[in-house]
């Protein structure tokens, strides 16, 4: 799914994937590319059937339900824009009708809308807090009301519901240029605990997993030439891009009963970006 790398020639081995999540019903929103691709086909392995959710570009959302269905699973789109409260009810009320019920949400779609700070516009704030965090909030709302309806389903899992938020570095690295997304995300960590809090009377795990630099759309610019991606090695002690699979990989534990006793986890999946590479020599 993603291209092998000319900088890159030490990537695992991810072919090996147990069949963690069989029976379950999977919701990824903006799956139709990067990391959310990625986890939504990585759920579809494990066993589960997924619906990705999507807002533009239907092609490459049917693309990826193909993708899933090659797993021997079922897969579904549905396209709604997750900032929109109709959009997300109306996305719920359609997965349920479709499959029944659902166990697993990774509310993963998100953006950005770089500016400095005086330059930045309403809009482009209101997009980016909108679409990352509202969100977030507006899916897993409507994904809670299902699981606390349904209760557990001991025949596929031990827990009533996983959310996986999706969230960054970014939520404790501070981003010039960027403070409408280091506010969303920010904002994820504080969401995601207290909901945690609430919910897990009710046997619902709520964790969330920072990724750091993924070889995604949305950083094309930080990896796409030696130079860029030089520099983003500075920044990386790992010394290699992530790939979306090592966050696909992570959202399947995650959301599998083999994490059944992890709550309230940030889990930075980043090659060591928030050790501060900076100061292993300054400081
Ligand atoms: C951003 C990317 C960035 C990465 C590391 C992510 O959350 O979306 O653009 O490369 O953080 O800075």
């Amino acid at each position: 799914m993603t291209n092998s790398s000319e900088f890159n020639s030490d990537l695992p081995n991810y072919k090996l994937c147990p069949k963690l999540l069989v029976g379950q019903k999977a919701l990824v929103t903006g799956a139709n590319s990067g990391i959310g691709q990625a986890v939504a086909i990585g759920l579809a392995r494990a066993g589960a059937d997924v619906i990705i959710n999507y807002v533009t570009n239907d092609a490459a959302a049917q693309e990826v339900v193909k993708l899933i269905e090659a797993e021997g699973v079922r897969g579904m789109a549905i396209e709604a824009d997750v900032s929109k409260e109709v959009e997300v009810v109306d996305m719920f009320a359609k997965a349920l009708d479709a499959f029944g019920t659902l166990d697993i949400l990774v509310p993963n779609a998100g953006l950005q809308r770089d500016s400095s700070l005086v330059n930045m516009t309403l809009s482009e704030w209101n997009t980016v807090i909108g679409i990352n965090l509202t969100g977030q909030f507006l899916c897993i709302r409507e994904a809670v009301k299902e699981f606390l309806r349904r209760g557990v389903r001991k025949e596929v899992s031990c827990a009533a519901g996983k959310i996986i938020c999706m969230s960054s570095v970014h939520e404790v690295i501070p981003w010039a240029g960027h403070a409408n997304y280091a506010a969303s995300k920010g904002g994820i960590f504080m969401m995601m605990k207290s909901m945690a809090q609430e919910l897990a009377p009710h046997r619902i795990r709520v964790n969330s997993i920072g990724p750091g630099a993924i070889r995604t759309p949305i950083n094309t610019a930080a990896w796409s030439t030696p130079e860029a991606y030089a520099a983003l090695m500075d920044l990386v002690p790992y010394r290699r891009i992530g790939e979306p699979e090592d966050i696909a990989n992570v959202a399947v534990f995650l959301a599998s009963d083999m994490a059944d006793y992890i709550h309230v986890l940030f889990i930075f999946v980043d090659g060591g970006m928030t050790c501060y590479p900076g100061f292993a020599t300054g400081g």
